[in-house]
């Protein structure tokens, strides 16, 4: 009979937004030693962890988004768990002066930029016929106009002159039309565009541009917001080819690897990283109809 996949197999994760009290090195410690990432969204989440991942193997942070306090305290756990610099620093990518400001606050600390992280991203669920004019718009400006505004800024300021990488956070939402997600998978479905064209405009620079597409990730808001911990009680997994959630270290090894010299010959590539999950996962917009209804009256 088949096996699982044995749970040695997985790297170690929490599931709250602290960092990992141990860790086994996949790849050399020294792997982004000296480097400094710039990381949107990585005060929580899946963002956090690629940031722990990253100073991890010897690069120098900076996490940016909208709440000073949340990032303060998440800087200060990254730097006790891994000796490395995390700069926390207020952003909305929505608005590019902000990023401006960031980016010259992050030359003057830390000197360079090699690596951007594009993970600040806003999801709900929410029937198309529900959804206000704004409601899409707000998603599509943090999603898509988000990421084209840092990496626009941070390629002018620093990398077109240095070159670079960046890697792109996205879904998988748009690749079969996932219901309740019009807003989100809309705006992700840029941004696997953008990835190809900028790494076509920019690669001549010496800076590759790829994307990491997660599939469900456990321990984070998406997964919480989507409906992931139900799903797993009413064995929705059972559905995913590998049986599971994925967990955040997973996605920052993944990370780590578009980011680092171990993919230097990759750009304008789309790696999925969701055990197959979109593959074979429901689509049933009636059962997320009931999901979205139920989670409405819970909120009046
Ligand atoms: C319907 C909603 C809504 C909801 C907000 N809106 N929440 N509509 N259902 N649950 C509407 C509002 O009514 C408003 O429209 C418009 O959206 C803007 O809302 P604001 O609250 O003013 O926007 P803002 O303060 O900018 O906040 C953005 C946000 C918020 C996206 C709405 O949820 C946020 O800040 N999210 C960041 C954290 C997050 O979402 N993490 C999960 C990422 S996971 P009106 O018309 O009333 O003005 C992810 C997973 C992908 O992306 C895939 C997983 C498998
Ligand atoms: P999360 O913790 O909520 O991460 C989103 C981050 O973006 C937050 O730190 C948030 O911080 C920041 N952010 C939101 N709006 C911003 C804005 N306008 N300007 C600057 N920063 C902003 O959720 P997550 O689940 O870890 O998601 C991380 C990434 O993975 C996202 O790109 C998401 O689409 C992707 N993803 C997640 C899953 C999953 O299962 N979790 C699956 C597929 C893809 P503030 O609110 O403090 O600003």
């Amino acid at each position: 009979m088949a096996q699982p996949q044995r749970v040695g197999d997985l790297p170690e994760d929490v599931d709250t937004d602290d960092c990992m009290t141990s860790y086994t090195h996949i790849y050399s410690p020294d792997l982004l030693k000296d480097q400094v990432a710039f990381i949107t969204g990585g005060g929580s989440g899946i963002g956090l962890r690629i940031a722990e991942i990253l100073m991890r193997h010897g690069c120098d942070t900076v996490i940016a988004s909208r709440n000073q306090d949340k990032l303060r305290e998440a800087a200060n756990k990254l730097t006790a768990a891994t000796g490395r610099r995390c700069l926390p620093l207020c952003i909305d990518v929505r608005q590019p002066e902000t990023i401006g400001a960031a980016v010259d606050d992050t030359l003057k600390e830390l000197g360079r930029i090699d690596i951007l992280i594009n993970n600040a991203a806003g999801n709900f669920l929410c029937p198309a016929t529900s959804l206000s004019f704004n409601a899409f718009k707000t998603v599509m400006e943090i999603d898509t106009m988000g990421t084209f505004n840092t990496s626009k800024v941070v390629y002018e300021k620093w990398l077109k002159d240095h070159g670079g990488s960046i890697v792109n956070i996205s879904a998988t939402l748009g690749y079969r039309g996932q219901g309740l997600q019009v807003h989100a998978g809309s705006a992700k479905a840029a941004n696997d565009a953008m990835t190809k064209h900028l790494a076509v405009e920019w690669g001549p620079s010496g800076v590759r541009v790829n994307t990491l597409a997660p599939g469900p990730i456990s321990g984070t808001e998406g997964f919480r917001r989507l409906g992931g911990p139900r799903g797993e009680t009413s064995g929705a997994f059972q559905s995913i080819p590998l049986q599971r959630a994925g967990n955040k270290t997973e996605m920052a090894h993944s990370v780590l690897f578009l980011a680092s010299r171990a993919s230097s010959y990759v750009t304008g590539a789309i790696l999925v990283a969701d055990g197959g999950s979109w593959l074979t996962s429901a689509n049933d917009v009636s059962m997320l109809l009931g999901h979205w209804s139920s989670e409405m009256k819970r909120n009046k």
